[in-house]
């Protein structure tokens, strides 16, 4: 036998709960609102390959080599085009292609992170966020949201606490579109309060913004990246859910000081991303396949999110204490059991009646609120969607009839 002599970041890691999860639900009856995937049958598979061929036609010799640790060229000017017409100004210093969001969120934390560091972000948040900052025992604070997203009062008070104790917060995580896991947007008047606030404490904040482009009513919302005035703003994009995650293409943009060190943390963990499929998302958006494919989306994911909504208002029971968020893009609904009922003891009779979601509780650092759940609504069709949450309705029902309601 041998003794393999792990390191302590080893002993820390987890697998993601929701990849554990959606295992269960590989029975093709399962009608699932576990993941987090956009619709394959909106994919550009014709686009794409007409691009790929074209990238190693136009390319082939850049397309087959390494390419600059800051991403290639060509594709860093699309994405900089791209992001000027979303009312977004970049200079090429200011942003780095990155293996799509997660690597950023890693390399966030190999650059920001030592053991026990003090670090907030949203009650709840994003899994693979608390996944990859826990790994580098980062020490979690929770800033409270409502149905405008986070409070900044509530914010302020955390960290005039942390900075009272002498532990100043490395930086503030938010993910400020559609939230993930909860759908919430937010507002604007907020976003100016939360910029404020980080000048008044000289906070760094970090957008992770995969939905924002994604929106299907009301007017796109200023990015806290493009309202920041003094350079304390990191931002997080990603291809995966405006275009498709099988590029597993995505971009970190920041002060240039900050970027430099991320292209030193990424030197260690992939040395570039690949140049092939950065060569082709570069033709995607260079020919308007990203934009289209964002108008597409939006078309769609508006639809199924009527249908859940619809569904939602159908059938489940109508109780205190049950609600779930309307969110205005993005892909995903957020369910409040009444307190007492506990998702996790729903799992069995979820896979019984074949339908599949995830625990709200594994969006919470401390593992809290076991009475929320997390709804997807960009992946099933919209007869799924109906049929799904009737099951889930009645899985409700059954779960009211035993537990006793606090
Ligand atoms: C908020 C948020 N950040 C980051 C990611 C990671 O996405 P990717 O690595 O595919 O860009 C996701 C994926 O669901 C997400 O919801």
């Amino acid at each position: 036998m041998v003794d393999f002599q792990y390191s302590a970041m080893a002993g820390r890691l987890r697998r993601s709960e929701i990849r554990e999860l959606l295992k269960l639900t590989r029975n093709p009856e399962t009608i699932s609102f576990a993941g987090g995937l956009p619709d394959p049958a909106i994919f550009p598979y014709d686009a794409v390959e007409a691009a790929s061929l074209r990238a190693i036609h136009a390319c082939g010799r850049h397309a087959l080599q390494y390419s600059p640790t800051e991403g290639d060229p060509f594709l860093k000017e699309q994405l900089i085009q791209f992001m000027a017409r979303h009312g977004e100004p970049v200079k090429p210093e200011n942003l780095l292609v990155v293996a799509s969001s997660q690597q950023g969120i890693d390399l966030l934390s190999k650059v920001f992170i030592d053991p026990g560091d003090p670090i907030i972000v949203e009650r709840p948040t994003y899994v693979g966020t608390i996944q990859a900052f826990r790994a580098f025992n980062a020490d979690f604070h929770g800033a409270e949201i409502d149905h405008d997203g986070v409070i900044p009062e509530k914010l302020e008070q955390l960290v005039i606490r942390l900075i009272d104790e002498g532990r100043k917060p490395k930086f503030v995580y938010l993910i400020p579109d559609f939230q993930n896991p909860s759908g919430i947007t937010l507002s604007l008047e907020r976003r100016s309060q939360v910029l404020a606030l980080a000048t008044a404490y000289d906070l760094v904040i970090v957008e992770d913004s995969p939905y924002r482009e994604l929106r299907y009513e009301g007017d796109l919302l200023p990015s806290l990246y493009s309202l920041d005035r003094d350079g304390r703003v990191i931002q997080l994009k990603t291809f995966s859910k405006i275009f498709c995650p099988g590029f597993r293409i995505g971009w970190m943009v920041g002060p240039a000081e900050v970027i430099d060190k991320f292209v030193m943390a990424k030197q260690g963990t992939d040395l570039c991303t690949a140049a092939y499929v950065s060569i082709i998302a570069g033709f995607l958006i260079q020919d308007g396949h990203l934009e289209k494919q964002i108008e597409i989306s939006k078309k769609l994911y508006q639809r199924k999110r009527a249908a859940m909504l619809a569904a939602l208002e159908k059938y489940m029971p109508k109780i205190d204490g049950l609600w779930w968020s309307k969110p205005e893009g993005g892909m995903f609904l957020w369910l409040q059991l009444p307190e007492g009922i506990d998702a996790n003891d729903m799992i069995d009779d979820a896979i019984d009646l074949k339908v599949a979601f995830v625990i709200g509780s594994c969006f919470f650092h401390d593992g809290s609120n076991r009475n929320t759940m997390r709804l997807n609504y960009s992946y099933p069709t919209e007869e799924q969607i109906a049929e799904g949450i009737r099951r889930l309705a009645t899985l409700v029902e059954r779960r009211l009839a035993v537990s006793p309601v606090r």
